[in-house]
């Protein structure tokens, strides 16, 4: 089994560069209140940015995270947007503090912070979102090929719960199902939440 630090995100961050904005995008802009001015969203593990970029044409500032670069060469695409794309080249598991924000978003990417990065991280996210903000992430389970892996945050349901004790759930899809990494087979168990944190 390869650790995670030998995949190689670089290459997976190329192959998805060109993929459409996901649906929830939208959906977490629309329960923080729509387009406009003034709203930040953070984008963790932002990979080639095609959600960072879609919040950046809905007007929004994101403060992208990432260890790969591939965001990075994509920034020009501030100039044709009304939002922007701050991109941090950073492992978010080791930062001390995010920026306030009014979504807090990440898609794929949590559970690769590890167990204890995640552990980390997760309250200092929580802290950064407003009260009344919202929270898109996806959060692997127990039925998920990497839950052999000691490198890869994956979570019993009652764990997801109280990530989530502070939050009114709006939203939760659950993905259980063989699927494809983008180097083999996997049996893909993400557990999406949208969810409004409590004032
Ligand atoms: C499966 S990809 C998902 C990328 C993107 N969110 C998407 O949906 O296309 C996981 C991403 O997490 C990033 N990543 C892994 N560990 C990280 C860490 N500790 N801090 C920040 N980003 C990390 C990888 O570089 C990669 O871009």
């Amino acid at each position: 089994m390869n650790s995670l630090a030998t995949i190689d995100w670089a290459a997976y961050n190329a192959s998805a560069a060109g993929r459409p904005a996901r649906r929830i995008v939208t959906r977490a802009i629309l329960a923080a209140g729509g387009e406009g001015s003034g709203k930040v969203a953070l984008d963790i593990g932002a990979g080639a940015g095609a959600d960072s970029l879609e919040f950046a044409r809905r007007g929004w500032t994101v403060h992208a995270y990432d260890i790969d670069e591939t965001l990075s060469h994509r920034l020009i695409e501030n100039r044709r947007m009304s939002g922007e794309v701050v991109f941090h080249h950073a492992d978010a598991s080791l930062e001390d503090s995010f920026p306030r924000a009014d979504v807090i978003y990440s898609s794929d990417a949590l559970p690769m912070l590890g167990p204890e990065g995640l552990e980390r991280a997760w309250p200092r996210l929580v802290d950064a979102l407003r009260p009344g903000g919202i929270m898109a992430v996806d959060l692997f389970g127990e039925q998920d090929t990497w839950a052999e892996r000691p490198d890869v945050a994956t979570l019993s349901t009652a764990q997801i719960s109280s990530m989530f004790s502070r939050f009114q759930i709006l939203e939760r899809e659950v993905r259980d199902e063989d699927g494809r990494f983008f180097d083999g087979k996997k049996h893909w168990h993400v557990i999406t939440t949208l969810a409004r944190k409590r004032a």
